[in-house]
């Protein structure tokens, strides 16, 4: 790219997720939207104004061969992420993929393959959305790190909704998101890259050994607008690592139940709880620990995470982390050998509930 030029952004897919990325690189001095693929005409000419996005296209094929463009952006159903993702590495393209990075491990690796062989491309993920992107995440990292709790034995993490499931309740008209075999699969994996992003990482990513898990889907008899209803609406696991860490993890979009996102962690010396996105307003990590040294009262602290640097919120973050990635000043935000290891354990969770 020529020095001085502004970044040339493109989108393959332009439906829910890309419109939220797309006034981050509009609105940024570094970058242009140069591209915008999109199958629906209306959506592609109506983005396409909204943000005056020269080259427009039903054909993703046709951004690949435009010599403008430096990154792209892909932001269709995770069924096409494999496909299109190396089709944009061969185009010398550098390659931004929404999460789940593809539909499959197996998929991944091809991914991650053609990857390898273009090391001059940016080549990342979005799943450290919600997770390694916020402030929530080095705040805790640090306590854990400061060794305050001591050692970390257990994990869990829950999040359960009712009739919150993709493509019937949020966002009703992408059915794809019930249908496994373009989706990936449901709330596990839907959201699954993002928790494991986050707990693991700030445990050091300690290595999966093996698990119990459970998937159900079929719990209510509300019209789900499509023939094709193959993902799990709850799961959940226990996940053993070669390190002795047990993590308790459970998910749903809809079941009988109706707990909040929040993660305790239990250590040899105290504990944490807290609420690990970032969006809503409770930013407090609770720390349960034992006075005089172990030797007195049960206490806890209620501890403030500064989330000032963070106002714009998660999407912002992931645009300005890529940007600096695109111009080499940063880290790749989320690479894709940490995506595949993700989606090896959450492979082995569909496999242990025989699903
Ligand atoms: N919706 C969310 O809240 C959300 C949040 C985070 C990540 N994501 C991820 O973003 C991706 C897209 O999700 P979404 O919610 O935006 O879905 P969506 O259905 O709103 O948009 C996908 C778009 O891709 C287009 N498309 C499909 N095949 C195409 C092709 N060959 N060429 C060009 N366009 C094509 C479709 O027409 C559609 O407009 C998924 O991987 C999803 O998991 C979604």
């Amino acid at each position: 790219m020529a020095k001085n030029k502004k970044l040339q952004i493109a989108f393959i897919g332009g439906g829910m997720i890309a419109n939220a990325h797309m006034s981050n690189f509009h609105d940024d001095r570094r970058t242009e939207i140069r591209g915008l693929a999109e199958l629906n005409k209306t959506a592609l000419k109506n983005t396409g104004a909204e943000y005056g996005i020269p080259h427009l296209t039903t054909d993703y094929k046709a951004l690949l061969k435009d010599p403008e463009i430096d990154a792209i952006v892909v932001c269709t159903p995770p069924g096409l992420h494999c496909k299109i993702g190396i089709d944009v590495l061969r185009a010398g393209k550098h390659l931004i993929m929404e999460k789940p990075l593809t539909r499959t491990p197996a998929e991944a690796r091809r991914l991650l393959k053609e990857a390898r062989k273009h090391p001059q491309l940016l080549a990342t993920g979005c799943s450290c959305r919600h997770a390694r992107l916020q402030p929530k995440y080095p705040f805790i990292k640090k306590l854990i790190d400061s060794g305050k709790i001591g050692e970390v034995y257990f994990i869990h993490h829950r999040a359960v909704s009712r009739q919150g499931r993709p493509g019937i309740e949020y966002h009703p008209t992408a059915k794809w998101f019930l249908d496994r075999e373009v989706a990936g699969g449901g709330p596990l994996y839907d959201w699954g890259v993002y928790d494991l992003s986050f707990h693991l990482g700030i445990l050091d990513e300690p290595e999966f050994k093996k698990c119990e898990a459970f998937c159900i889907n079929g719990l209510d008899k509300v019209p789900a607008g499509t023939k094709t209803f193959t993902v799990e609406e709850h799961g959940g696991a226990l996940l053993v690592f070669k390190n002795g860490l047990k993590y308790y993890w459970e998910r749903a979009s809809n079941a009988h139940q109706d707990i909040p996102n929040q993660t305790s962690i239990y250590g040899t010396k105290g504990g944490l709880r807290f609420t690990y996105t970032s969006f809503g307003d409770v930013h407090e990590v609770e720390h349960f620990y034992v006075g005089n040294n172990g030797k007195g009262e049960a206490k806890k602290k209620v501890l403030k995470v500064n989330m000032s640097r963070h106002e714009k919120g998660d999407m912002h973050a992931v645009g300005q982390a890529m940007i600096k990635a695109l111009q080499g000043k940063g880290p790749v935000p989320m690479p894709l050998e940490l995506e595949l290891k993700n989606l090896e354990i959450l492979d082995a969770v569909y496999k242990a509930a025989n699903w």
